[in-house]
């Protein structure tokens, strides 16, 4: 869902490995409609075809699918945990995020996962199918819930470490929320960025405060690149995804420090309950893919973020120009798939003297292994869609999590229990690759053409 395909970008530099998801996404989601329950498919009144009747049918076997298997976990940590959505300002230069954070308490609400049909259109759109797969993906997803209170007061009295997180191509803010809430359930406020450079599958703004009062939301989609000028785009792309993450931290911090501007959104979740619960010494950035990339641009740019971690980096629109430019700690945890030798070698730059940097990758894991879709299909579509790889989702997701927890406590000076997990980061478990599979090449030239070799094409 989140790496473009090679039919609509058509670019193999900037859109490499892509998945040829396209009509067989609408097809697997057709084939497992009869395997999910068989009984409806029995119940001769099912093949009534009036759109209302159909709708309800689907929406009940849908509901029936996500109330047993779809489940996004739900994070370890102690706190309970809340969520929000914020936007600052007006047009396509607002500020947008999804906030998770500790709450007082387990709301009654839990959190949509993916609120408009809009994002389900956006994603439609982005794997390069017809819009009504978009009313398809919305009846199987439209009710799924991410595991946080919506709205539900903060658990105040603590000053909380606070990341910034960018999402990958074609993805938009609510997409994370297995690591997003995990980390809050850790004591971490946690701010999932909408990027607004077109590369969000779908996104809105408020032109102004009456569009804001009436809900009249101006929706953009992702935007077209082409070949020939992608690498200049993308780098573009790069550098305004950065300034918005600089931008919602800003904000945040305005928040903090009691001066709230408006929330266009006008949710009821009262912003001066942030007032001095946030720790502006311990700020770390994170992103996916896309995302990734961000993360070392916003690191050079803003030394608010005290260090970074990029989970499985898209390198492509990574300018060389940053490599000496991050002096803060760096924590790539990459995929087993996704990374080529030439993309680990980009990453490797980053490595200067005296600067701190780890790596480690997920044994069996796939480049969506990271992102909510990993845990909204059973095994065998998710496995073809590429949204999970031979390795359990969670046990993918709780590795990230904690070995992220570990070197978060590191380099932003936390005092919690963290530690534990410090080997984690050394890449010492048995579902964990120390560095890069490559690195194991270099060392034993009889397995040089095993993993990832064939990815380069
Ligand atoms: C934002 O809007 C301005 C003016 O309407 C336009 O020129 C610009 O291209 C837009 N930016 C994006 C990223 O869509
Ligand atoms: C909603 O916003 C659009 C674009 O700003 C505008 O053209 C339209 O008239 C608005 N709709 C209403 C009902 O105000
Ligand atoms: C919670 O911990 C258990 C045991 O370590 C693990 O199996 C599970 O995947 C974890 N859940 C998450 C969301 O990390």
């Amino acid at each position: 869902m989140l790496t473009p395909l090679r039919t609509t970008n058509g670019s193999r530099c900037s859109a490499p490995r892509m998945v040829p998801l396209k009509l067989r996404v609408l097809f697997c989601l057709l084939c497992c409609l009869p395997r999910v329950h068989p009984l409806y498919w029995q119940d001769p009144s099912f093949f009534d075809f009036r759109p209302s009747v159909m709708f309800h049918k689907l929406q009940s076997v849908m509901s029936a699918v996500s109330a047993g298997r779809c489940k996004i976990p739900k994070g370890n940590g102690s706190y309970p945990v809340g969520c929000t959505d914020m936007m600052f300002g007006y047009g396509n230069e607002s500020i947008f995020l999804r906030l998770y954070y500790p709450a007082q308490d387990q709301g009654p609400h839990d959190t949509v996962w993916v609120p408009n049909i809009e994002y389900f259109w956006g994603l439609s759109k982005f794997l390069g199918t017809p819009t009504f797969v978009g009313n398809i993906l919305r009846l199987l997803y439209g009710s799924l819930t991410a595991p946080a209170s919506w709205n539900f007061p903060l658990r105040t009295g603590e000053k909380y470490p606070l990341i910034i997180f960018s999402h990958g191509l074609g993805a938009f803010r609510t997409i994370y929320s297995a690591i997003g809430a995990a980390l809050a359930s850790y004591g971490f406020i946690v701010a999932t960025v909408e990027h607004r450079d077109g590369s969000a599958s779908a996104t809105y703004y408020f032109e102004d405060q009456a569009a804001a009062k009436m809900e009249n939301r101006s929706w953009f989609y992702l935007k077209k690149i082409k070949q020939e000028e992608s690498e200049r785009a993308r780098k573009e792309q790069v550098r305004q995804r950065a300034k918005e993450c600089s931008k919602a931290l800003s904000a945040i911090l305005d928040i903090e420090h009691g001066n709230p501007k408006e929330n266009v959104l006008g949710l009821p979740f009262d912003m001066k309950q942030l007032k001095d619960s946030i720790d502006e010494t311990k700020i770390a950035v994170m992103g996916h893919s896309f995302g990734g990339a961000t993360v070392f641009q916003a690191l050079s740019e803003d030394q608010r973020f005290r260090c970074g971690i990029a989970l499985d980096p898209w390198m492509f629109p990574v300018s060389e120009e940053l490599y000496s430019r991050v002096p803060q700690p760096l924590f790539f945890i990459n995929s087993a798939e996704f990374q080529t030798p030439k993309d680990i070698a980009k990453m490797k730059n980053f490595y200067q003297p005296d600067k701190e940097r780890k790596m480690i990758t997920i044994k069996g894991s796939v480049h969506q292994n990271f992102a909510d879709g990993t845990f909204v299909t059973g095994k065998i579509i998710g496995n073809k869609l590429s949204l999970k790889g031979d390795i359990d989702s969670r046990v993918a997701i709780d590795l990230t999590n904690k070995a992220s927890l570990a070197f978060l406590q590191k380099h932003l000076g936390l005092h919690k229990d963290f530690d534990q997990w410090d080997c984690l980061v050394e890449g010492e478990n048995e579902n964990l690759i120390p560095g890069s599979p490559f690195d194991v090449v270099t060392q034993s030239p009889a397995l040089q053409s095993s993993p990832g070799s064939h990815n380069q094409n």
